[in-house]
């Protein structure tokens, strides 16, 4: 049989029925017949099939281990939050996740709680405490609390190796006896993801802005418990209704309350006037 516009979706589903792995065939058999369906709604010229050719390519050639393109795309197109999303349908008590993000790409220093994550003394000081929790409310001793942000010029250390001390801005923190953690920082700020590839290319050709509100990054690991990976962002910043990754949830948005107070100052190590972000940690038991 030919070829044609009616037999193509067929012919091609067919071609994998011998998949030994049924999850594969499946995701493969959707895959072609979403594709195919997408050519017939668009019906796209070849020149336009050459130039989606080229931005894909271009977009391979942009990840290598310090840079991940193609996990960017997935991000503004909104399909890393729809996949978080079809992940964590139920709804539980337990603090909800969010993006990763490609600056996770080196793990971060082991730091004693009250450390300050901020090696270069910029910016408005912050504290920033909390406590990880089980679903029935009992505190997880020794939780792990693994923090990441940019600094307040809105960049991570792994992008300005030269200028930034590796490390800045990154802590791995051990919760106490009571599952409490606190450690200084400085506020974030908003900062825009890498505009200099493929997908800063298509927000600009679509009139998307490329800016993230101000946020840390936490991963929280505990025995017993499902790991969380998740964003403390910050109430009021700009960006919150428009994230170019579509990644916040409004149970992650904290007040960051300036404090004036020299003695509760004294008490973190930080001076006056400082923020101070709470941001408590639910766990679900689990594997
Ligand atoms: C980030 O917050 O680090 C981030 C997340 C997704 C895409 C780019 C940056
Ligand atoms: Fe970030």
């Amino acid at each position: 049989m030919d070829f044609t516009e009616e037999t193509a979706t067929e012919a091609v589903v067919a071609s994998f029925a011998g998949t030994g792995d049924a999850r594969l065939r499946e995701v493969l058999e959707s895959l072609v017949r979403h594709l195919h369906g997408f050519v017939r709604e668009v019906e796209p010229s070849f020149a336009e099939w050459e130039r989606a050719m080229e931005f894909l390519a271009a977009t391979g050639r942009m990840c290598d281990g310090q840079r991940q393109e193609f996990i960017l795309l997935s991000d503004v197109l909104g399909v890393t939050m729809l996949v978080d999303a079809v992940n964590h349908r139920k709804a539980s008590a337990a603090t909800e996740s969010t993006v990763l993000g490609p600056f996770h790409m080196v793990s971060s220093p082991r730091r004693e709680l009250g450390d300050s994550i901020d090696l270069v003394g910029t910016g408005q000081p912050c504290v920033v405490t909390g406590q990880v929790r089980s679903l029935d409310g009992g505190p997880l001793a020794g939780a792990l609390v693994d923090v990441w942000q940019a600094d307040d010029h809105g960049f991570y250390d792994v992008q300005q190796p030269g200028a930034q001390p590796a490390g800045n801005g990154r802590g791995l923190f051990t919760c106490d006896d009571d599952g409490r953690f606190w450690f200084r920082t400085v506020t974030p700020s908003p900062y825009p993801i890498p505009t200099d590839g493929p997908v800063g290319g298509l927000l600009q050709a679509t009139g998307r802005h490329p800016y993230r509100p101000a946020h840390i990054h936490l991963i929280v690991a505990a025995d017993g418990h499902q790991p969380v990976t998740t964003h403390a962002f910050v109430a009021g910043s700009p960006y919150l209704d428009s994230d170019a990754v579509f990644a916040v949830k409004q149970s992650l948005i904290r007040e960051f309350t300036e404090v004036d107070d020299p003695g509760e100052a004294a008490a973190y190590g930080v001076d006056p006037p400082f923020r101070h972000a709470s941001f408590d940690v639910v766990l679900q038991p689990g594997p």
